[in-house]
């Protein structure tokens, strides 16, 4: 997924039109004197199909943010999956909520039977995410938790570009947060954005990610605040950048749809593999290519030959950042804070095990992704076939 394969001139550009213009600061006085993160804004928000974004300073911000703004604090709890990036949870905690984890599908996205069966009163927020690039099923998860009344934040990070039955991840929802980080297709650096239809819910973003301050036409530094807020905001650099990034949207994902659907073809000819499950494969920005063996033994084997023939896959068994059996710092309660800091106010806390999601924890011991480059050309697509035929000839 990293667009910083694609960063040229036309980037090099909008960063100097920036330099000369002289303002960084997006609430730069007289107001309306920053441009470039209200355009991204406004661009993003028409891109996405969504009436109102709000750019921020990371796709972690976002989630933070958008918790905020559905006033979740200590008491609650939010579930989401145990595959996911440490960010997803981060948040729920720098909330003083509780995280609540739930298994992920064939999918690999939000299994939501085992979703509804973590619901209990105390339940504020569901946090579907959309993994490496395509569709969590979100009709069915949605349903549950309207019935019950508890928003969805649609954790988008991984699939800006991403479509499910024509429209965009992170739009049906209450809110959809994305990241623009150094590896997303879509990147400012840093950065993230949220979207909603709600202007209630926008409202509350919009003040909490800049100290509350209520944006009216007073002058900056007079603004009143309807509630204590923080600093997330977005630079004037950054904006540029995702102006110039998200024009070339369009074209990354088509590039990726055709390297993907290359090697798919390939992978299709190995005994016993099946892949990984995409609700709408129209939709899928196809950044990795995911799929699973028969068992680990197998998943081994393949990526031992694989990594022999220089087309090494992710052995999702392994991975510590998104792999909730190996997120030993979370089992362990640990914290900087010397009281014990969110782990003390949890009951039960030390009910995060490594064993806790035995469905997700095999899935994923015997799944193995590619991550589809921009800037592979047909002789590395052919090299990687030439790779998979090895493990087509040993099994
Ligand atoms: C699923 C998910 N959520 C949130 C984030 C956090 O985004 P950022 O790195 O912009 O803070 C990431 C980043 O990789 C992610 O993959």
């Amino acid at each position: 997924m990293p667009g910083f394969e694609w960063l040229d001139d036309k980037e090099t550009q909008a960063l100097v039109e920036v330099m000369n213009r002289g303002i960084l600061f997006r609430y730069d006085m007289p107001p309306g004197r920053g441009k470039y993160v209200e355009e991204f804004e406004k661009t993003f928000a028409s891109y996405t199909g969504s009436r109102f974004a709000l750019a921020v300073t990371s796709g972690s911000a976002a989630l933070k943010v958008a918790l905020a703004a559905l006033g979740v604090g200590p008491g609650d709890e939010v579930i989401t999956q145990g595959f996911t990036f440490v960010a997803t949870w981060e948040a729920i905690f720098d909330c003083g909520a509780k995280p609540v984890f739930c298994e992920v599908d064939q999918t690999l996205c939000m299994d939501p039977e085992s979703m509804r069966s973590k619901i209990t009163p105390r339940t504020r927020c569901i946090i579907p995410v959309h993994m490496m690039g395509a569709q969590a099923s979100i009709a069915q998860i949605k349903a549950i938790a309207d019935e019950r009344g508890i928003p969805v934040l649609e954790d988008t990070a991984q699939a800006v570009g991403c479509t499910l039955n024509g429209r965009h991840v992170g739009t049906s929802g209450a809110f959809g947060t994305y990241s623009f980080d150094a590896v997303k297709t879509l990147t400012t650096g840093e950065g993230g954005m949220l979207v909603t239809d709600d202007e209630g819910l926008f409202q509350n973003a919009s003040e909490y990610h800049d100290h509350g301050h209520d944006h009216k036409p007073v002058g900056r530094g007079n603004e009143g605040r309807r509630f204590i807020g923080f600093n997330f905001r977005m630079m004037e650099l950054q904006g540029a950048l995702g102006l110039v990034q998200l024009a070339k949207m369009p074209k990354m994902v088509e590039t990726y749809r055709h390297h993907k659907n290359a090697l798919k073809e390939a992978l299709a000819r190995v005994p016993g593999l099946t892949f990984r499950e995409v609700p709408d494969a129209a939709g899928d920005s196809a950044t990795f290519l995911t799929w699973f063996m028969p068992d680990v033994e197998a998943a081994g084997r393949m990526a031992a030959i694989l990594a022999e023939h220089n087309a090494g896959a992710i052995p999702w068994g392994k991975n510590t950042w998104h792999n909730f059996a190996r997120w030993e710092h979370l089992h362990a309660g640990a914290t900087l804070h010397k009281g014990g800091w969110p782990f003390e106010r949890l009951e039960g806390y030390s009910s995060y095990s490594p064993e806790d999601l035995p469905a997700t924890r095999d899935l994923l011991a015997r799944c193995l992704s590619w991550q589809i480059m921009l800037n592979w050309d047909e002789a590395r697509l052919q090299q990687m076939t030439e790779a998979v035929n090895h493990v087509v000839a040993a099994f």
